[in-house]
């Protein structure tokens, strides 16, 4: 049985909290059912499935409970998506995750990003020149698609030190079609009824996962383009020859790089996508991201120095994280028993924390729903409450790339938005399709205007 063959069996599977949570989701407004589940139930409420309880936590102390007051009994809960990660890092607990994040954490110590920043602005160069090419032919772009590749491109370039050596467009879509437990159901039918005891290799389950699973190697196969001495990507291939770094074997080093090509892209695609979309409804915050650019930078490149004084431009990004961040929730299986909001929580519990309800919550924020990238200007962030900002997580499994990911959203958003109008073409407002991350449900459709 191939790789992708075996882990094909695993979708739909019945006990994948992301599939028996599903039914919420595809609500027509999952996120609108889930904030008034929390409005009536209280910030820690539990959700009887079958014979297993899940509990959806909004409220920070419970997060900070769960993220950082007893962090060792909350292990992460990824199964559904073994095919996407692997055992990489994001996915594992303990004294073993310690040793594979622990080399890893210099590579996004924010005093390397001034070295990545070249290969950040080389992406993002690509991209103007093929928006060129698409703003002239007047043909509609799914702009999810185009941040996705900009942001896989920026993470092969910084971290690995190679082109992109894939279509993102193949792969990305491959990547959809099972990262969203929707299409598990289709899976699930089948077993259910009978039809089928296993996936058959002809399954589109099993091409997507044959296209994901031959990334690492196309990735590790492909031309390095400036021979740097130090990258992520030779830190891990010396960890898997040094004898005394055992947990690094061959297969730990494939996960970690597909860890990067999903959880280091789909996110900032996302980021950007959102934030393109709320552009589009707001005309007057463009205006002044192109200002505060032309200020800061003129008419040349801006330099790495340029980029940190364009407080407005990140400003918008924080803010559009807070509205939609990508990560929408986090789970956690509980190891011990313990106690959350009044509630037992037994060994084997899930425990689901949504960013979101928290970022929507009028506790915590005045007028939640109202897009403010003023909130986020140097002097009103102090003003915020502990926990209440969760779109990289918290405690000690916070995002590892978030920082790098705001560098590199900031970088594409001056750049694209002087030289690009993006027009929404989508029929009517977006709407919330939440899978494993916050997406805009059918994508987020837009033409493309070169700025003369
Ligand atoms: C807007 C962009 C991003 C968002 C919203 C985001 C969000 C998150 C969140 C919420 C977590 C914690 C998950 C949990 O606690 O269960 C996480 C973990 C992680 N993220 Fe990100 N992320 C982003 C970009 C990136 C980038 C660019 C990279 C790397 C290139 C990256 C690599 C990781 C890794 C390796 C972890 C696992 C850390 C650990 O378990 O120790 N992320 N991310």
């Amino acid at each position: 049985m191939s790789e992708a063959h075996a882990y094909a069996q695993t979708l739909g599977e019945e006990q994948s909290v992301w599939f028996k949570i599903s039914p919420f989701l595809s609500a027509e407004n999952p996120m609108e059912v889930l904030m008034r589940m929390s409005e009536r139930r209280g910030g820690c409420f539990p959700v009887k499935l079958k014979s297993e309880k899940i509990f959806f936590l909004t409220d920070i102390e419970h997060i900070r409970h769960v993220l950082v007051d007893k962090v060792d009994n909350y292990k992460k809960y990824f199964e559904g998506l073994k095919p996407v990660f692997g055992k990489a890092m994001i996915t594992i607990d303990g004294s073993l995750w310690q040793k594979i994040r622990k080399p890893q954490q210099p590579f996004f110590h924010p005093s390397v990003y001034e070295d990545y920043y070249p290969h950040l602005m080389t992406a993002v160069k690509s991209k103007i020149s093929e928006w060129s090419d698409l703003a002239a032919s007047g043909e509609e772009v799914e702009v999810l698609e185009q941040t996705w590749g900009l942001a896989a491109d920026m993470a092969c370039r910084a971290l690995f030190d190679r082109e992109m050596p894939f279509n993102p467009h193949a792969v990305f879509g491959a990547v959809k079609a099972y990262t969203d437990p929707e299409n598990h159901k289709a899976i699930r039918a089948k077993k259910v009824s009978g039809d089928v005891n296993e996936v058959s290799d002809d399954e589109d389950a099993v091409q997507a996962i044959s296209a994901w699973l031959s990334l690492p190697d196309a990735v590790t196969g492909a031309k390095p383009l400036s021979d740097r001495e130090q990258t992520l990507l030779k830190m891990l291939e010396k960890a898997e020859a040094d004898t005394e770094a055992p947990e690094f074997d061959h297969q730990q080093v494939l996960d970690e790089i597909k860890q990067y090509l999903w959880a280091g892209t789909e996110t900032t695609a996302l980021t950007l996508g959102w934030i393109f979309y709320l552009l589009s409804q707001h005309p007057e915050v463009t205006e002044k991201i192109c200002r505060e650019g032309e200020e800061v930078y003129g008419d040349r490149e801006p330099t790495w120095e340029d980029i940190q004084k364009l407080t407005y431009t990140r400003a918008v990004m924080l803010e559009t994280l807070r509205l939609y961040p990508p990560a929408w929730a986090l789970m956690r299986t509980a190891d011990e028993e313990d106690e959350i909001g009044g509630h037992k929580i037994a060994p084997g519990d899930k425990v689901v924390l949504s960013p979101y309800m928290v970022h929507h919550n009028a506790k915590y924020w005045d007028d939640p729903e109202k897009f403010d990238p003023s909130r986020f200007l140097p002097g009103s962030i102090k003003k915020r409450v502990k926990y209440s900002y969760l779109p990289f997580g918290a405690g000690k499994r916070f995002c590892l790339g978030g920082q790098l990911s705001q560098l590199e959203t900031v970088l594409a958003l001056t750049m694209l938005l002087r030289r690009f109008r993006l027009e929404y073409a989508g029929d009517g407002p977006a709407k919330f399709g939440a899978s494993v991350m916050l997406t805009p449900k059918g994508g987020l459709p837009f033409k493309l205007h070169a700025l003369s």
